[in-house]
């Protein structure tokens, strides 16, 4: 499927679309029917949820009921990010058709919201309110994309996909001590919310070991999985969360539901070397901003330099500066803002940036903020068949807004501080937002998600993905350097240090490097050490497979099943 093929006029592609993704479909079905023995696995950011995927793809369960079953459970387990108050992007490769498709199921701004909503009389940005309030959720699409993928391509009901996370929490599940610590952590955010309270703070403090129940989640799960998706967007749910947003001075709502609609794009499939790397197209900036760092890099040789080397990351620091220049300026919504996504991901122009930077120059500087957090979270899957999914998704910063609509039990996300708050003003740091991603009633914020699935000689070869804000675009684009590149196994690229650098601020934010390379990287910039990124992959070899879940945080799990 080229991209593009279907801008033809309006109802044109839609008609053509929806005939493509019933014939996928078809061709889906027939090819699950065949028995293959390729190896399979899964790799998560919780190992309960890769228990559920793997038992799904044991049971005779393709990728994609693996995938829903994986989503509802990460939103049980992994409340921080795993979601169904939130969004996010699925790429799902058909292996028999050899066709991918790029689901875009993110949150959408309310109707009622507008450009300003978020400053003061004064056109200051209001402290928080982006982040901790009624106004700082979209309408999450992830119960519609759950939805379509197990319609469109699932073989398994829906209800026996859902079931174990409605067990979950019902009975609750051990807090691992990085969760207990995560939660009291957070403590702070949850006092604003009379439910949220309630589930996720204890007296003295969660520990290690104590159970988490969330009825209320399990209700809400039980009567997704009867009714359906309507439930969510015009049901009894939908009518819960409306009502609690009417009564707390939030702007979401019944009609926002209604409306919600997930978008099936093309992926954004580019060669690199001899390989072919599919990611996520706008709204997210992870596949141009991937394949443009790429298509720079491309331009020399990479592995002669040496891993982590002076001259490879001085490279790396340049590819990311144009890369993350163009992002802030070009970048949003694409129904919304005119995204030049073929000339940024063009060859041609990423060699005119190479010459730039073998001359030494840089991108002019332009003042944007650039503010995703660091939250967000990924997994990969590969079943029997050789088909795939690559999900990221996200309530944005740890456990959303951190409010709970009465009688639900589910967190909502903060999605509109991924909007520019204040396009073209200066904030109090100087910076302006860009007017690509300014807010505008039912645009989808701009995101860095980069779910990616990368192909040699037809097959895929590499299933990726990572949380981490404007950071995941440069993890994802170091794993896949050091797996394509430096011949890395995944278990050995993820124990490499990575660095990170977002054209502004001027910080290179780095984890342990040699000191003498680091200090030749300054060049003006502030350091910053830290944890980069959260990687969960899957390496498919021949006949063998590797899956590795980022050890970077603790609970995560990767698991194969090889004959
Ligand atoms: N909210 C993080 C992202 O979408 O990139």
């Amino acid at each position: 499927m080229e991209r593009g093929i279907l801008k033809i006029n309006p109802n044109k592609k839609i008609f053509l679309k929806k005939i493509i993704i019933v014939y996928l479909a078809l061709l889906f079905f027939s090819s699950c029917a065949k028995s293959s023995d390729q190896p399979f696995g899964i790799a998560s950011r919780h190992h309960l949820a890769t228990d559920i995927g793997m038992d799904i793809l044991l049971k005779g369960g393709n990728a994609v009921d693996a995938a829903v079953a994986v989503s509802f459970a990460l939103a049980v387990v992994n409340p921080s990010a795993g979601n169904i108050g939130g969004g996010g992007f699925m790429l799902i490769h058909l292996s028999e058709i050899d066709e991918t498709i790029a689901l875009d199921y993110r949150e959408r701004a309310p109707i009622k919201s507008f450009e300003k909503m978020f400053l003061d009389q004064n056109e200051k940005v209001i402290k928080g309110l982006s982040l901790n309030s009624t106004l700082a959720s979209g309408v999450p699409g992830t119960i519609s994309g759950m939805f379509y993928a197990s319609k469109k391509f699932g073989s398994m009901n829906i209800e026996k996909l859902i079931s174990p996370s409605i067990e979950i929490a019902r009975n609750g599940f051990n807090l691992s001590e990085f969760q207990a610590k995560n939660l009291n952590k957070y403590r702070g955010k949850f006092l604003n919310s009379v439910e949220a309270k309630q589930i996720f703070t204890k007296p003295n403090g969660f520990k290690e070991g104590d159970v988490l129940i969330q009825k209320n989640l399990a209700n809400t799960l039980e009567r997704i999985s009867k009714n359906g998706e309507q439930e969510f967007y015009s049901g009894e749910t939908a009518k819960k969360i409306s009502e609690f947003f009417k009564e707390n001075d939030g702007i979401l709502s019944l009609e926002d539901l209604r409306q919600y609609k997930l978008r099936v794009l093309d992926p954004i499939c580019k060669n690199y070397r001899t390989l072919k790397i599919c990611s996520m197209p706008p709204p997210s900036s992870g596949g141009v901003a991937l394949i443009q760092m790429l298509n720079i890099l491309e331009n020399t040789k990479i592995n002669t330099l040496g891993h982590n080397s002076e001259k490879y990351l001085k490279l790396l620091v340049s590819a990311m500066d144009f890369a993350y220049h163009d992002r802030a300026k070009f970048l949003g919504d694409p129904d919304y803002y005119d995204v030049p996504e073929e000339l940024l991901t063009s060859k041609e122009y990423a060699k005119k940036i190479f010459k730039k930077i073998q001359k030494g120059e840089k991108p002019p500087k332009i003042e944007v903020a650039i503010s995703e957090s660091e939250e967000t979270t990924h997994f990969s899957i590969i079943d029997k068949w050789g088909n795939v999914v690559s999900n990221t998704y996200t309530l944005n910063t740890a456990y959303g807004s951190g409010i709970v609509p009465t009688g639900t039990g589910i967190l909502m996300n903060n999605e509109m501080d991924d909007f520019s708050s204040k396009p073209g003003f200066p904030n109090a740091y100087g910076l302006v937002g860009s007017e690509a991603n300014k807010i505008e009633p039912k645009k989808t914020p701009l995101s860095s998600m980069t779910p990616v699935i990368i192909f040699k000689q037809g097959r895929p070869f590499l299933v990726s993905g990572s949380p981490g804000g404007s950071t995941i675009i440069t993890s994802v684009l170091q794993e896949v350097l050091n797996v394509l590149d430096f011949n890395m196994s995944l278990k050995e690229s993820s124990s490499k240090s990575r660095i990170h650098f977002q054209h502004l601020p001027d910080i290179l934010f780095h984890e342990e490097l040699d000191k003498d390379v680091l200090a030749s990287l300054i060049d003006n910039k502030k350091l910053v050490g830290r944890k980069l990124g959260e990687i969960h992959s899957i390496l498919l070899k021949g006949d063998n497979i590797e899956a590795f879940s980022d050890k970077r945080r603790p609970d995560g799990k990767a698991s194969t099943f090889q004959k």
